[in-house]
């Protein structure tokens, strides 16, 4: 296993795939490693990974490490238990369930799409920078009514250094990613706390998460979820909004455009739904819900995305009391490690399970496909699913109806621990 603190974990965050692959060959679908400063065992087992999912409270709470939990805070929502998760997951699910998105985030969306696209004519866009420009911005835009402008880039530029120091060793010493992302986080909370206070000096009315979160709260009337969080809850929860919803969506978006770039026919076909929904439209009119809804390619592209590149690559867990699982004893307080890529890439699941197919969706309801676990699964099934998939979907819809594009660079893509293009993906966009 390794040394104690370090354990596997330069191994495991160098090549974690294979990593995995090379135990799972010798030791079966379940074994132990010590990464990222704890024991942990790894299960790559379809069915004990659904079970650990569904089953939290029985001896399974979350178990992120040390430099998430000191980064996002103690009360980030992957973190808490109990009845502060359903508090704050409930405060969560007001702010994006899908009435809210039909009704209010949808056209801000459109709003944000339109603008975000224009001027790509003719240029070669460095595709992972402005895929992660558009969901930090629609996040910012969403949770605070921040637009593009100098208050963005200063914060954007913190989150991101942020988000680099949530993996990574809890060294605390200059110039270390965990050193970087922890005075981010502090710059982080510094502006988040500005706006509070200056929502509070002022009786302008906004429509945005915050504005929700405060009235409900400041409303104090008991029936709403919200009054039971403090301020600081209230602060941890916007950087756990932004934090899950950011990584999550721009690099899934990044890599349905590298696979459709890749695949022309899925491309075409993906063309056509779009332009058939633009050909109903009026000079102005813009997509709306049931347009979104009738974007059935669509989400088998984003599916056989999240497959195929493994954008989450698993959920960490930690056991409560010792457990016995398919006959392996895992002592208290140590870390499950549910990982997902072996299920993504099972033969017996997904036939031909290298090729982007995104037509094996069409085939069957993809929401109930038990070892689809992208989303997550159990308590804490992503309260942001369908959110994230109505930003992709309209990031395609104005991408694809405008343009057309070719690779001209920096395609190389690394996927562990995270989906990166190293040298960031660079397209040579024209109009289409
Ligand atoms: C393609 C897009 C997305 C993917 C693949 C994704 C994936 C996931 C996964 C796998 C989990 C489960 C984590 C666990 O069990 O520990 C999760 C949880 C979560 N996601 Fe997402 N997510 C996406 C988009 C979003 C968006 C847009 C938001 C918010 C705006 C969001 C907010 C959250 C939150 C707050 C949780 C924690 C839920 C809890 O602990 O109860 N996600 N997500």
């Amino acid at each position: 296993m390794g040394w104690p603190l370090f354990g596997e974990t330069s191994d495991f965050l160098k090549s974690g795939q294979k990593f995995i692959k090379i135990r799972r060959a010798r030791y079966g679908e379940l074994f132990r490693s010590h990464i990222l400063g704890c024991p942990t065992v790894i299960s790559t087992d379809p069915a004990l990974n659904r079970y650990i999912l569904l089953n939290e409270g029985r001896g399974l709470i979350p178990g992120y490490p040390q430099s998430m939990l000191d980064i996002l805070g103690k009360w980030n929502i992957a973190a808490v238990q109990n009845s502060l998760h359903k508090t704050m997951r409930g405060a969560m699910l007001a702010l994006i369930n899908p009435s809210m998105i039909k009704d209010h985030l949808l056209s801000d969306i459109n709003n944000f799409m339109d603008i975000h696209f224009q001027h790509w004519n003719d240029r070669v866009i460095n595709l992972q920078d402005k895929t992660k420009e558009m969901a930090l911005l629609l996040s910012l835009k969403q949770v605070m009514s921040m637009n593009s402008g100098p208050k963005a880039e200063a914060f954007m530029l913190e989150f991101y250094k942020l988000v680099e120091g949530t993996i990574s060793m809890p060294i605390n010493l200059p110039g270390t990613s965990y050193r970087r992302g922890f005075q981010a986080r502090e710059n982080v909370l510094r502006m988040l706390r500005e706006v509070l206070r200056e929502r509070r000096a002022s009786t302008d009315t906004h429509n945005d998460m915050i504005a929700m979160l405060l009235n409900d709260k400041e409303e104090e009337d008991g029936a709403s979820v919200n009054s039971k969080l403090t301020d600081e809850q209230i602060l941890d929860l916007l950087i756990s909004i932004i934090n899950a919803g950011y990584e999550t969506v721009s690099t899934t978006t990044m890599m349905a455009v590298k696979y459709l770039h890749d695949n022309p026919e899925a491309l075409r076909q993906l063309r056509e739904e779009h332009l058939a929904i633009k050909r109903r439209k009026n000079p102005g009119e813009t997509v709306n819900w049931d347009d979104y809804k009738s974007m059935k390619f669509t989400r088998s592209v984003i599916y056989e995305t999240l497959r195929i590149a493994t954008i989450v690559n698993g959920v960490l867990r930690k056991t409560t009391q010792d457990m016995e699982m398919k006959g392996f004893l895992i002592p208290k307080g140590w870390r499950i490690y549910v990982y997902m890529a072996e299920t993504n890439q099972d033969n017996f699941l997904y036939p031909d399970f290298s090729t982007f197919n995104p037509w094996r969706w069409q085939e069957k309801n993809g929401d109930s496909l038990l070892y689809f676990m992208a989303f997550g699964g159990g308590s804490r099934l992503c309260p942001g699913k369908e959110l994230g998939l109505v930003e992709i979907s309209m990031f395609l819809h104005y991408f694809v109806t405008r343009y057309r594009w070719e690779e001209v660079g920096g395609d190389e893509i690394l996927s562990f621990p995270r989906v990166v293009a190293p040298k960031g993906l660079r397209i040579k966009v024209s109009e289409y």
